[in-house]
């Protein structure tokens, strides 16, 4: 019989990961505390903006004419310890308020609410981010709380997902990792997960605190990398050089690769920045902190290219003050393809501007709602024209498609003056130039 699969926290992770148990043909009951939450997935409508989930979703949420009826969700911790073989832990590790570490309180919950209904054998597999050592823990907690003791087993199973290529990346992951300790662990992830290994998904299993840092340790060479080339981005201000040009030629060598190399106003989000600091708090407590320090530079790197936009931004303004310039940001989410403003680039620089006195008016394809709900006191509009409408300068902070295939001329009727700033260096200088435009972008030479 085929495998029966819940699925705890439906934000982009569990969300996306319920879907594609479903389409991979499980039975799959899905649970979040949030009621309102539930209610939408009950709809079929997800509630945050990721291309293809929608789609998924309704293909398979029972109710919904010509679904297959596979997926569902509740609520009822007990429905969901009754009816899954394997129960996958999906909730989010936020930063700590005023600290590194990250916020355990959401997985330690859903293990003390799981564990006490499940009365047979079951297995419990951790997705969320954590610090090293916590499956120990957690395995040690769910044999302490689960009326059936042993036979309620942990394993640990990282994600590797990227918002906006959700859907893709879960259905065909680069690699699957599993933290197992015992055959029958293994066993049943194997049953999971035997269509993408079967289409070639390596399978790589390690013990607890290795699938645990794998995750971590990703994170961190990903932030690592496009630090990096921020960092020769200043370097390339400082010297005259082009760092877009200097990141295509390094990225030839096949050992450093093409990709995470764009300089611009760096990374944000859910993951990578907290991610990095709670491997920094994690490794503190493990005596290991001096490995890590190197992440301290990363992290400062990362922040300072926002500060250098807005210093930009001040220079191609004159040099002064903000107070009465008025500046358009295109590009309010922390990447594209995504809705997500958390920790997002693009709105620090707006709202540092704003803050200096800066009339700011902000445009995104996607992320409107979620911006103006952080950021109240911007203004925004409905179109990246409007937004540039009466301008003094025009910043572009997040690589949108529409972006890069909008027409310089037009949008050249519509500023006060032609100067754009490209904290993403994801636009064609010379399409900007020839339009009359002034084109400026950290580490890249001014004409
Ligand atoms: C990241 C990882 O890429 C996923 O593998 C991981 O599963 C996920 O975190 C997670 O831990 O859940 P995500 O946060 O969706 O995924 O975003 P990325 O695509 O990694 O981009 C992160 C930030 O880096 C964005 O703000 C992006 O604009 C920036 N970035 C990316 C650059 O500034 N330059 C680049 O070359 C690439």
């Amino acid at each position: 019989m085929a495998l029966k699969i819940t699925v705890i926290g439906t934000g982009y992770l569990g969300a996306t990961h319920a879907a594609a148990m479903a389409e991979l043909g499980f039975e799959v009951l899905g649970l979040d505390v949030v009621p309102e939450k539930i209610e939408m997935l009950k709809r079929g409508e997800v509630p945050m903006y990721e291309p293809g989930l929608e789609e998924l979703l309704r293909k398979h949420v029972a109710g919904i004419e010509g679904s297959s009826g596979r997926l569902r969700f509740t609520m009822d911790w007990a429905e969901v310890g009754e009816f899954g073989d394997v129960h996958f832990v999906c909730v989010n590790t936020p930063q700590k308020h005023g600290e590194y570490a990250c916020d355990m309180s959401y997985v330690d919950a859903a293990f003390e609410s799981l564990a006490p209904h499940l009365h047979g054998p079951a297995l419990v597999v951790g997705k969320s981010t954590v610090p090293v050592g916590s499956a120990d823990r957690l395995a040690a907690r769910l044999a302490e709380l689960a009326p059936a003791g042993e036979d309620a087993e942990l394993a640990w199973n990282p994600e590797f997902l990227r918002e906006g290529f959700a859907v893709n990346d879960t259905l065909h992951p680069d690699r699957i990792v599993v933290g197992v300790r015992s055959e029958r662990a293994e066993k049943l992830l194997r049953e999971v997960y035997a269509t993408p290994v079967t289409a070639g998904s390596p399978f790589v299993l390690t013990d607890f605190p290795t699938a645990e840092l794998v995750k971590t340790s990703a994170n961190s060479f990903l932030a690592t990398k496009i630090s990096f080339i921020n960092a020769m981005a200043e370097v390339c201000e400082a010297a005259d050089g082009d760092v877009v040009k200097l990141a295509e030629a390094i990225g030839h060598d096949e050992r450093i690769g093409k990709k995470f190399l764009r300089a611009g106003i760096g990374f944000g989000g859910g993951c990578l920045p907290k991610d990095i600091r709670a491997f920094m708090a994690r490794a503190g407590e493990l005596g290991a902190d001096q490995a890590l320090t190197f992440l301290r530079e990363i992290d400062s790197i990362n922040m300072r290219q926002r500060g250098q936009m807005v210093e930009l931004a001040r220079e191609a303004l004159g040099g002064g003050s903000f107070l009465g310039k008025r500046v358009a940001v295109l590009g309010a989410a922390f990447k594209p393809d995504s809705d997500d403003v958390r920790d997002s680039p693009a709105l620090n620089v707006a709202g540092q501007i704003h803050l200096q006195g800066g009339q700011v008016t902000v445009y995104d394809p996607k992320g409107m709602a979620n911006a103006r709900r952080l950021f109240p006191t911007l203004a925004y509009a409905d179109s990246a024209t409007e937004a540039v409408r009466g301008a003094d300068v025009v910043l572009h902070l997040t690589e949108w498609r529409e972006f890069r295939e909008l027409d310089p001329a037009v949008l050249g009727e519509a500023v006060t003056t032609r100067l754009i700033l490209d904290g993403r260096n994801a636009l064609d200088p010379e399409v900007w130039r020839r339009a009359g435009w002034t084109y400026r972008a950290m580490g890249r030479p001014t004409a």
